[in-house]
C-alpha cells in the first residue's frame, strides 16, 4: 500500500508511503487519498484528520511518468476527486511535513487547517518549470497568505521556499526538529477529540467561507487550464529532460 491509513485516538492517519519513488503521487494513490479523506469525514469517532509522508520526503508531488500516461480525462478524475475532497472536509485537516513538499505537496497544505514543518522541510510549486499552470486553487491561496509579490515569486519563477519562507508566507504554523514534527502534528490533531466536534465544524466553515467560492472558480479554471497545458509541448520537454537527467529547453515553444 502506498497509501496507509489507520485511526488512533480520534484521529483518521494518511501516511504517503512511497519512498523509492520519493512518494509521487500516481493517479492509484489520489484515488486512495480521496477515499481515505471521505471515509474519515464519515466515521463518527473520527475527529481530525492527519496526513504526512516519510521522515525524508513528504512528497515529490505528481508521478511525472503516471501523469504523461494517465493524464487526467475530466473533472471526475482522481486527483481532482482529492482536491474536492480536501477542500471540502469538515473536519479539521493536521499536514506533517518532512523534507521535500513539491507540487501538490505544497498545495495542497493550504486546504490544511494545521500545518508544521522540520526544519529541512522544502516546499516548491514548480508548474512553469514544469511547462504547466497554478492547481488546487494557489492562484488565489497563495496570494491571500503571502500577498502577491511573494506568490509571484514562488508560482511565476517556480522558487523554492524554505522552512523559515513558508512560515513567514503563513504556509506553515510551527518549525521543529525532524523527528518531532510527526508526534507534535498527533498531538495537536488529538485535541479535538476533547473539543465539542460541531463547533469545531462550524469554526472551520465559517473560517473558510469568505473565499470558498472563489477557491471553487479558480479549482476550476485551473484544473482545466492545466489538463490542456499536460497535452502541449512545453509539459512534454519538461517532463522527459526530468526523466533524462537535463535541463529543459524551451527555445522552439513561442
Ligand atoms: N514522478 C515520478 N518519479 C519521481 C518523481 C516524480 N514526481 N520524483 C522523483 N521520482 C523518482 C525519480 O525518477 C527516481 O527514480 P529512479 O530511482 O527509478 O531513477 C526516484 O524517484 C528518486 O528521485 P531523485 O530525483 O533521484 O531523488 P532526489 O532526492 O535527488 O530528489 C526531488 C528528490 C523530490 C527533489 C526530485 O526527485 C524532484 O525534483 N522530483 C520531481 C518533482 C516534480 O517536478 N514534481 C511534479 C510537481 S507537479
Amino acid at each position: 500500500m502506498t497509501i496507509k491509513t489507520r485511526t488512533s485516538d480520534g484521529v483518521a492517519v494518511i501516511e504517503i508511503a512511497r519512498p523509492e519513488k520519493k512518494n509521487a503521487i500516481t493517479v492509484a494513490m489520489y484515488q486512495q487519498l480521496a477515499d481515505a479523506v471521505i471515509a474519515a469525514g464519515r466515521e463518527r469517532g473520527v475527529h481530525c484528520l492527519l496526513v504526512h509522508g516519510q521522515p525524508d520526503i513528504f512528497t515529490a508531488g505528481n508521478d511525472l511518468e503516471d501523469f504523461l500516461k494517465s493524464p487526467p480525462a475530466d473533472l471526475n478524475a482522481p486527483v481532482f476527486q482529492f482536491m474536492t475532497a480536501l477542500a471540502n472536509a469538515e473536519k479539521p485537516v493536521v499536514a506533517a511535513v518532512n523534507g521535500a513538499a513539491v507540487g501538490i505537496g505544497t498545495t495542497m497544505l493550504l486546504h490544511c487547517d494545521l500545518v508544521y514543518c522540520a526544519d529541512n522541510a522544502k516546499f516548491s510549486m514548480p508548474f512553469v518549470s514544469l511547462g504547466l499552470c497554478p492547481e488546487f486553487a494557489s492562484s488565489i491561496l497563495l496570494p491571500r497568505a503571502a500577498g502577491y509579490g511573494r506568490a509571484a515569486e514562488k508560482l511565476l519563477l517556480s522558487e523554492p521556499i524554505s522552512a523559515e519562507e513558508a512560515l513567514e508566507m503563513r504556509i506553515v504554523q510551527r518549525i521543529l526538529p525532524p523527528a518531532e514534527v510527526i508526534g507534535y502534528a498527533h498531538k495537536q490533531a488529538q485535541r479535538f477529540a476533547a473539543l465539542p466536534p460541531n463547533s469545531v465544524r462550524e469554526t472551520k466553515r465559517l473560517l473558510k467561507a469568505g473565499w470558498k467560492k472563489a477557491v471553487e472558480a479558480a479549482m476550476l479554471d485551473e484544473s482545466q487550464t492545466f489538463a490542456r497545458m499536460l497535452h502541449g509541448a512545453e509539459a512534454k520537454e519538461a517532463f522527459t529532460a526530468f526523466f533524462e537527467r537535463r535541463k529543459p529547453d524551451f527555445s522552439a515553444a513561442q
